[in-house]
């Protein structure tokens, strides 16, 4: 697994490789951190707020610190100041004790000495929780065990700091009591009031990115608690997005293999029980009967099959098509109802289609000539984590100037692509991408142009009558999408 930088240059990271020795002055204070952990399935939301304290004049780096463990969770990870969105410019920094990770984040205004800022650092871990017990029987509650680290760690002093963890339901089995850490805290190490565990607060802790505060005073906390939705992952997703000029259609395909990653079930799945517990209304937590996906506004022809053939028991409704720019959130909604409850460690693997009007996601640019079309990396499953991604986006035939803007920005080794033509010569874009949570869901764009001599490099397989209605056509595209001209990233 590996931690996704919302923004890291390169360049940057080189840079900062080399002036890596300005951490052992001590430019900041934190003067309070708090970390409250929104306990989930397969994604674990943490908002961490550093109250920090520039010590130094013109402090304008300020470093995280992560542990290994932690880092290899994390999904997902922005930085912002408080009370905005923007997230701010980080980078990694090499550490030669393998036990941490240091991320520079780049203050937008340089703090004079003594000034303070808040900065909020949101991350998605994945793959955090496990089911415990690991296997339960049909009817048995679910429930999940999560680990963390009881500090948060920096390379600075830090005078306060708490972590909350948050169970959905009230329902703590048992939370770890951390020892030692008397000379941190007077009170109780640990609280528990209702869902919510608190570890601290605890204070006056040393700098704490460091082998040694590591080895005296960083230890694990683990929290069982009850979990009454499934756990679901999304173990490989192929998407595939061709756009046609010619049908002036958007075509997306979707390849999932779907995973209750809940406790593997104890015994024989009995439909007889099942059916009993439904006709009953009780619900069991772990085991999945359908899923229910927002699918884009106005599309048409979805068809949804797995290995069998096709899924006549979901059910489709559309909404018609959003003009683009408008703020309403409009989607059609699919409710997926496979064949048979997918059981606690149990695949199933389905084919999900439609087509869309490709006006709906395509504008033209006429000052550069270039056709601009959103393709969505995935469609959230709600609540899954999506382990293995792979986006094929195949544009018009003979589609030259291709360009496109990433969603989120990334290193290569989380990220490739190529350039290829398919079977039918068609350019085709491939990415690839691992680990991918609610915040990636977001779009691709792609521009490029078609110019008009490429679809006469195939004259012959045009008849006179196709020819002139594909110009008509294009001719009213052009004055449709120029009206509803997208801004682009
Ligand atoms: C910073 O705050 C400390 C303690 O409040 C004070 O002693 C010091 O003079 C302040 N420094 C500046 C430059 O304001
Ligand atoms: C599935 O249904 C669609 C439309 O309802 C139909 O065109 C297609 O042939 C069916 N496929 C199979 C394998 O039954
Ligand atoms: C489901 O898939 C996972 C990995 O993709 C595999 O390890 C597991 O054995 C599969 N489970 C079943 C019941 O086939």
């Amino acid at each position: 697994m590996a931690l996704r930088w919302c923004t890291s240059l390169p360049v940057l990271l080189l840079s900062y490789v080399v002036c890596s020795l300005a951490v052992e002055i001590q430019s900041f204070e934190n003067t309070n951190i708090l970390r409250t952990v929104e306990l989930g399935g397969s994604q674990v939301q943490i908002t961490t707020t550093f109250a920090i304290k520039a010590l130094q004049p013109n402090a304008k780096t300020y470093t995280l610190a992560l542990d290994v463990d932690e880092q290899e969770k994390t999904s997902w990870l922005e930085v912002r100041l408080k009370g905005q969105q923007e997230g701010l410019e980080m980078a990694p920094r090499e550490d030669d004790t393998g036990r941490y990770v240091l991320l520079d984040v780049t203050l937008p205004k340089a703090l004079a000495v003594n000034g303070t800022a808040n900065l909020i650092v949101d991350s998605i871990q994945t793959g955090a929780t496990f089911p415990w017990p690991e296997k339960a029987a049909q009817a048995a509650d679910q429930a999940l065990k999560y680990r963390s680290d009881l500090f948060v760690i920096s390379p600075y002093k830090t005078v306060t700091q708490k972590t909350k963890l948050r169970s959905p339901s009230p329902g703590v089995i048992s939370h770890t009591t951390p020892k030692n850490v008397e000379s941190f805290t007077l009170g109780d190490p640990v609280t528990k009031s209702g869902a919510t565990i608190t570890y601290g607060p605890y204070q006056n802790i040393p700098a704490s990115a460091n082998s040694k505060f590591l080895d005296e005073h960083q230890q694990r906390v683990i929290i069982h608690y009850s979990y009454e939705h499934p756990v679901l992952e999304v173990t490989k997703l192929k998407r595939a997005a061709e756009i046609s000029h010619w049908g002036s259609n958007l075509n997306i395909q979707d390849e999932v293999v779907l995973r209750n990653a809940g406790p593997t079930l104890k015994g024989q799945f009995s439909r007889i029980d099942y059916q009993h517990s439904s006709y009953y209304k009780k619900s069991v937590s772990h085991v999945i009967p359908a899923v229910t996906l927002h699918l884009p506004a106005g599309i048409r022809d979805a068809y949804y099959y797995d290995q069998i053939g096709n899924v006549s028991t979901s059910r489709l409704r559309t909404t018609p098509s959003v003009p683009k720019g408008s703020q309403a959130n409009q989607y059609s909604f699919l409710e997926l109802r496979p064949r048979y409850p997918i059981m606690g460690g149990w695949n199933y693997s389905f084919t999900l289609g439609w087509d869309a009007p490709l006006a709906d996601s395509t504008s033209y640019d006429s000052k550069s000539g270039k056709y601009i079309v959103e393709v969505p990396v995935m469609t959230t499953i709600p609540g899954a984590v999506v382990k293995e991604a792979e986006v094929k986006i195949v544009l018009p035939e003979g589609a030259t100037d291709i360009s496109y803007v990433e969603p989120f920005p990334s290193t290569s080794w989380m990220f490739t692509y190529k350039t290829y033509l398919d079977t039918s010569g068609r350019p085709t874009l491939l990415f690839e991408y691992q680990d991918l949570t609610i915040k990636h869901a977001q779009s691709i764009y792609v521009s490029y142009k078609v110019p008009f001599s490429a679809h006469l490099q195939k004259p012959f397989a045009v008849s006179a009558a196709i020819f002139i209605s594909f110009m008509f056509t294009l001719v009213g595209r052009r004055i449709d999408l120029t009206l509803h001209k997208q801004k682009v990233q």
